[in-house]
This record gives C-alpha cells, sequence and structure tokens, in this order.
C-alpha cells in the first residue's frame, strides 16, 4: 500500500469524527448494545466516581453512562471528535496524547480504553510507557479496562491497516498489536493486578487465540 495513503492517528480521526457515532452504531451495536454496555459499566464501576476514558473519541461511552453518578474525563488526541463530544455537555474533555497524561499521580478511580484507543501505539516501550502512565493517574485499587483487537486474528497480526468509510471515501491509518503476553508484561511492570483475560463484547467468554478481542480488566495494586 502507498505510504501516501496512509493517514496518521491523528488526521484519520479528525476526518472520521462526522461519521464516527453513525459508523459505530452501524457496526459494533450490532454485537454489543448500547444498553447492554451501559449496563456492563455500570456494574464495573460500582463504588468509583472519577473515571477517565483513554481515546475517548465523540464521548460515546460517557455519554451512555452520564446520567449513573460518576464523573467522567475524557482524553483524545482528536480534535474534531472531541468537538462533537463537548456538544453533548456531559463530562469533561481534554485534548491530550495518553502517552503524557495531564493530570496529577492518584486522581482516578478508575480508567478505560474502548474500541481500540490505544491501538496506535507501535512498540512495546510506547506501551509500557502508556499504562506506566495510567497506572500513575489511578489512585491505588483503582480499575483498569482495556478493550482491543486480538492479535492472533487473521486480519490483524503485528500491524494492521484500519480503514474506514468517512462518508463515501474510504481512509485508512495503522494499527498495533497488544500480544497477551506482552500486555500481561507491562500490566506487571506497572503494578496492575490482571483480574480478567476476556475474549468477546458479551463480556463472559475467556480470552483465547481465536476470540475476537482482548479484553483485560485488572486494578492497581494497593
Ligand atoms: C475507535 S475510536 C474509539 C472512541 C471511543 N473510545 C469509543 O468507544 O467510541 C479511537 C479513539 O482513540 C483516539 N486515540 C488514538 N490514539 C490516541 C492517543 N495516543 N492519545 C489519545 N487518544 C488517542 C482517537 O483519536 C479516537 O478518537
Amino acid at each position: 500500500m502507498p505510504e501516501k495513503d496512509i493517514l496518521s492517528p491523528t488526521a484519520f480521526w479528525d476526518e472520521m469524527a462526522p461519521y464516527y457515532d453513525e459508523y459505530v452504531a452501524s457496526t459494533r451495536y450490532k454485537f454489543f448494545k448500547p444498553e447492554d454496555e451501559a449496563k456492563f459499566f455500570n456494574e464495573l464501576f460500582k463504588g468509583r466516581r472519577l473515571i477517565l476514558d483513554l481515546g475517548c473519541g465523540t464521548g460515546r461511552t460517557i455519554r451512555l453512562l452520564g446520567r449513573c453518578g460518576y464523573k467522567f474525563v475524557g482524553i483524545d488526541i482528536s480534535k474534531k471528535m472531541l468537538q462533537i463530544a463537548k456538544g453533548f455537555k456531559q463530562g469533561s474533555y481534554v485534548l491530550a496524547d495518553i502517552r503524557h497524561l495531564p493530570f496529577l499521580d492518584s486522581t482516578f478511580d478508575a480508567a478505560f480504553s474502548l474500541h481500540g484507543g490505544v491501538s496506535h501505539l507501535k512498540t512495546f516501550d510506547e506501551k509500557l510507557q502508556v499504562f506506566k502512565e495510567i497506572s500513575r493517574a489511578l489512585k491505588p485499587r483503582g480499575l483498569l479496562f482495556i478493550d482491543v483487537r486480538n492479535p492472533y486474528r487473521r486480519d490483524t497480526g503485528e500491524t494492521f491497516v484500519v480503514e474506514w468509510p468517512a462518508g463515501k471515501k474510504k481512509i485508512k491509518t495503522m494499527g498495533y498489536a497488544l500480544w497477551p503476553k506482552d500486555a500481561r508484561e507491562i500490566l506487571r511492570e506497572n503494578q496492575f493486578k490482571l483480574k480478567h483475560l476476556l475474549g468477546d463484547y458479551d463480556l463472559k467468554e475467556k480470552y483465547t487465540k481465536g476470540s475476537k478481542r482482548l479484553i483485560i480488566i485488572a486494578s492497581k495494586k494497593p
């Protein structure tokens, strides 16, 4: 594929922004309905108050849970995605890269990244850096939920092209694997205890190489 067709993640998500919610509704909602997503996270976040959405996009999940008593902060590298999120007047939003979280230590009760917000980190060291930052920004016993593609999927592997329809146009950016072995090591190095490794949005299926997703639920050690 010619280099020139590949957009940076920021350019890709800026261009995707006006189409994002509609496209996600036509794909993701077929297998993980918004009401099920809201119910699941409401259970998961029970007893937590201040929650960080890493790669929050248009604030989809924040909107789903906005009236459940949590206080959400969303962070994203795309100004255009955040402009849409801010329009709904729920949660607060920060334009920043998850590699450098602009928050004090031990700020959040929970952090989550859904639907590939951490999938543009190329090297092991970048992934390590992001999890180090998340660990720093979480309180002890803080909860972490990360959802990425399963790298063993035939269309994924070490690197994959993310191709989405932005209106009539197809746009592309690069995605990078998070291997379960690396994830375990990165969690260990950053004081996280892995609680569950799941394989699909029904959120009961244990992760295997054949799973659709790789879903991590961990907590920061006390
Ligand atoms: C597929 S969207 C997911 C949005 C939202 N989490 C959801 O579930 O609808 C991925 C988002 O991650 C953001 N993102 C990608 N890399 C990022 C980074 N390094 N720092 C902050 N945000 C990032 C993109 O701008 C995009 O809005």
